[in-house]
């Protein structure tokens, strides 16, 4: 299928019972710790997205053996400070987990590389992980101190940090955590809001000691090793979230989606679903590798609006641009505030979602922290020629298929395969239903 350019139709219902690709965030932590243990491990069902992609081969570059199979990567650990200096640049393409998580990898290693990115990535800011891992001794150099290129140099003597950061932010978090691992000490991350979790689950799963008071993490440093694991990744809420949200907003509707990670830092966009009133259930709730897991059942209902606080944002954080959609269906005005991290994502997300949904007939204000949405509001496009551009943002690209199944005429999303670096097989997916 040509994924450049999508032409999007309204749908009457769905009814069906379906899977969503593995989490991009567990895959990406899973590939990094396996990297480094002392052992073959074996990753089943992990998300093969460009994103996880642009890890795992960087850690090919870096010395890793990574063997593919159909559903599962085997990954032979090196052992915490068995990476290699690579003989060519590393590409991350558009993944900001790429670059930030495995920064804090290299800054045990005692090895020099260069990191580039795609247009996106490489307006995305770094200084948010260079001042702590310069603190602890790793040298960095950055285009204007900030952005990619960088070439990160690591050390064998990392010293332990206490470091507070002003915004919640999970890429920050484990890339200070995982750095944390080799220094002297116990290092100390401390954030405002919990942001999602999954680092600090995995390493307590894997053994290393890290204590959890609230929103500080210490972990104590000088691992010696990671022992070989499995692990099997569950599927990604952010993607589910595209296909339960066309479930509550089309009449008649009923969806299941099995086996989704149900972890509390990524629910937020179920639990303001809720609160709007639409009927979502768990069930077959259960516990698979420090990661609760659940099947989401979803009926289409009647919503009505809702204030979104910064205290809610980071639980629900990719998800913003698709409530934005969702809220143009509600009874009422719905409100989003303290999401300014939207604007330094793939995209200006705050930017770019206002503007598409305006194409299509919605009243929405941008603000410079979030947006105003009015409710009760039939998206309709000015023409059938109508194109929208996706900004080269899979979530944008995907909360406009949203946007377009509930859409009186239908229009074209521009730049659709970009879909590619979170979902692959997106758009067979939405057609299918
Ligand atoms: C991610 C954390 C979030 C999220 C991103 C994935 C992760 O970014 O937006 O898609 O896997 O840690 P921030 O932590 O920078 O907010």
């Amino acid at each position: 299928m040509r994924t450049d350019k999508i032409r999007i139709l309204r749908k009457s219902k769905i009814n069906a019972e379906i899977k969503v690709t593995p989490d991009k965030s567990i895959t990406h932590r899973a590939v990094m710790l396996a990297s480094i243990s002392s052992g073959e491990c074996i990753i089943h069902n992990p998300l093969k997205s460009k994103d996880c992609y642009s890890t795992v081969n960087a850690l090919k570059s870096l010395g890793v053996k990574i063997v593919e199979d159909k559903n599962n990567f085997h990954i032979y650990g090196v052992n915490m400070e068995g990476l290699c200096s690579p003989k060519e640049v590393i590409d991350a393409g558009n993944s900001g987990t790429t670059v930030r998580l495995l920064c804090g990898i290299i800054a045990g290693n005692e090895i020099e590389v260069k990191i580039i990115g795609d247009d996106s990535l490489s307006r995305r800011p770094m200084k948010r992980i260079i001042e702590p891992l310069r603190l602890m001794g790793v040298t960095i150099d950055a285009k204007e101190d900030n952005y990619l290129p960088l070439v990160i140099r690591g050390t064998k003597n990392l010293k332990s940090i206490t470091w507070e950061n002003k915004i919640a932010s999970a890429q920050v978090k484990s890339c200070v955590l995982f750095a944390g691992m080799y220094a002297e000490g116990v290092t100390i991350y401390k954030e405002p809001i919990l942001s999602r979790d999954h680092t600090e689950r995995m390493l307590q799963y894997l053994g290393v000691k890290l204590s959890i008071k609230d929103t500080v993490f210490s972990i104590r440093g000088k691992v010696k090793k990671i022992k070989p694991f499995e692990i099997l990744v569950p599927a990604d809420p952010s993607s589910a979230s595209y296909f339960i949200a066309m479930a509550v907003l089309l009449p008649n509707s009923s969806l299941v989606i099995k086996d989704v990670c149900v972890n509390p830092t990524r629910m937020g966009f179920i639990n303001v679903l809720l609160k709007m009133g639409a009927k979502i259930t768990l069930s077959n709730l259960r516990i698979l590798y420090n990661e609760p897991v659940a099947d989401i059942v979803v009926k289409s209902s009647k919503l009505k609006s809702i204030k979104i606080e910064p205290d809610d944002v980071p639980a629900m954080i990719d998800e913003l641009p698709l409530l934005a959609v969702v809220a143009t269906q509600a009874d009422g005005v719905t409100e989003i505030r303290g999401a300014g991290e939207l604007r330094i994502k793939e995209s200006d997300r705050i930017k770019t979602i206002v503007s598409s949904l305006q194409h299509l007939g919605a009243k929405i204000i941008e603000l410079e922290d979030g947006m105003i949405i009015m409710g009760n509001t039939t998206l309709c496009a000015d023409s059938d020629n109508l194109e929208l551009d996706s900004y080269n943002d899979h979530r944008i690209a995907m909360s406009l298929a949203v946007a377009g199944s509930i859409c009186h005429n239908s229009f074209v999303i521009t730049n659709a395969g970009c879909v590619d670096v979170s979902f692959p097989g997106f758009w067979d997916l939405y057609k299918s239903l």
